[in-house]
């Protein structure tokens, strides 16, 4: 089979590297790739949002089925678009991908089917919602503030208090700090607990889970400095307990189905829920519709299935059908980033010693990364490199991974160096 991979990041890297694998897989074509991916895959140079190039591309050259990798995409309605031309593609609709690009359709969907989320109000009116936080809102409450729309992760605001919502909104709605995303907004209850990645295999009639994971957020060691993308993750998380995940089975899962059947949703691809455990009960505080970037580097190296197999299924309506078997071992990955990031960094620089690791030791993803006319890696993003470790223990997998990450050199690399040990606490 030939498959269209489309993304550019760790994620990216780590579906095709897994497709690679597949024996059924004889050619992969990645959009736009980076200094990894182009080992596994050819790489091409189209926009993942100018549909007409890629699917022209795709009818071209034959492609059996293209994998998208990002939101933007599939917000934008790639899916669609390729299933008006007739051409299979793995992931949810426009109508489906709601579920991430606006928070609004998001918690209208879990009050609509009951699934435990934190209370929130949605305003598309600035003065409405000033009034709301007056008049309505406890003093010294926290509140969360969410731009409605895709703001690439950082369209969330966690405020103290009223005073510091109104900033927020202000920000949001008048100042317009997140374009168009921000012209909605919503007031959430802030949950005080422990967050878990619970991501899903769906054909939008079963679900097939993978193994739950947890990733870093903050730029510094014992959560501290600013936001990012990521900067690691592990998986199988300890904190979800058999009884919790028994829980999500039995009880969310199904309710999201419901709702995917009731409003005509149509859902072939991943979904990402984004829990916060409190109290030991799970509250969603987000869907993805797509594969979450690092969860991916740590989740894909422990899956046994052949993931185009899977894919396969996925598109012909049969997940049902197929038995996806995953390694009982531990995964960790960590991320090598620009100094600087997720603010201002250079790029351009030479990056060495990855020729010193073996995929034994850590396997190597590539996310911001080029290559120079030698073929050899340069920074090029915040991101850059993405190592995973698989072993018989999240301990073990720890010591693992940070033995190859110290083989890696690049001029101001930073990276956390307390990855995972929150699940040695919680194991
Ligand atoms: P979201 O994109 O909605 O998942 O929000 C991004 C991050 O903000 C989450 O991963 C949490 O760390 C935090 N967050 C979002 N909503 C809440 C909430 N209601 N209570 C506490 N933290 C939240
Ligand atoms: N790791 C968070 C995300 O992919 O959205």
């Amino acid at each position: 089979m030939k498959v269209l991979v489309i993304g550019n990041g760790g994620r990216e890297h780590s579906i095709v590297w897994k497709l690679s694998k597949s024996p059924n897989v004889e050619k992969i074509y990645c959009t736009i790739g980076n200094a990894g991916i182009f080992k596994q895959a050819e790489i091409l140079n189209i926009d993942a949002s100018d549909f007409i190039s890629l699917s022209y591309f795709v009818i071209q050259n034959k492609i059996d089925y293209t994998f998208v990798g990002p939101e933007v995409p599939l917000a934008k309605g790639i899916v669609d678009y390729f299933h008006s031309k007739n051409l299979k593609i793995f992931g949810p609709s426009k109508k489906a991908a709601l579920l991430e690009s606006s928070k609004s359709f998001a918690k209208d969907f879990m009050k609509n089917y009951s699934i435990p989320t934190a209370k929130y109000f949605a305003f598309d009116d600035f003065k409405l919602a000033q009034d709301f936080l007056k008049t309505c809102w406890e003093d010294n409450k926290k509140i969360v503030v969410k731009a409605d729309g895709l703001a690439a992760g950082k369209g969330v605001v966690m405020c103290q208090n009223k005073e510091e919502a109104e900033i927020a909104i202000k920000e949001m709605m008048q100042d317009k700090a997140f374009g168009d995303a921000g012209e909605k907004i919503v007031f959430e209850e802030w949950l005080e607990g422990e967050e878990v990645s619970v991501l899903s295999f769906t054909d939008g009639k079963s679900f097939s889970i993978m193994p739950p994971a947890q990733d870093h957020k903050r730029v510094g060691d014992g959560d501290t400095g600013l936001n990012t993308g990521g900067m690691g993750a592990y998986a199988p998380a300890p904190i979800a307990t058999p009884e919790l995940m028994k829980n999500i089975k039995a009880d969310i899962l199904p309710k999201i189905l419901t709702g995917f059947q009731k409003e005509n949703i149509d859902y072939k691809g991943i979904l990402y829920i984004g829990f916060m455990i409190v109290k030991g009960q799970p509250y969603v505080l987000e869907f993805n519709c797509r594969f979450g970037d690092p969860e991916t580097e740590v989740i894909l190296p422990l899956l046994e299935t052949d993931l185009s197999d899977i894919v396969v299924h996925i598109l012909e309506g049969k997940l049902n059908e197929i038995d996806i078997k995953w390694s009982n071992k531990y995964a960790v990955c960590v991320v090598l980033s620009s100094g600087g990031y997720p603010e201002k960094y250079d790029t351009g620089i030479p990056i060495y010693g990855l020729d010193k690791i073996s995929e034994d030791e850590a396997i190597i993803f590539h996310a911001g990364t080029a290559k120079d006319l030698e073929n050899e890696p340069l920074t090029a993003g915040g991101r850059v490199l993405v190592l995973t470790s698989v072993a018989d223990s999240i301990k073990l997998a720890i010591d693992k991974v940070y033995k190859s990450v110290e083989k890696v050199k690049f001029l101001k690399m930073h990276y956390r160096k307390d990855i995972a040990q929150r699940a040695l606490k919680n194991g």
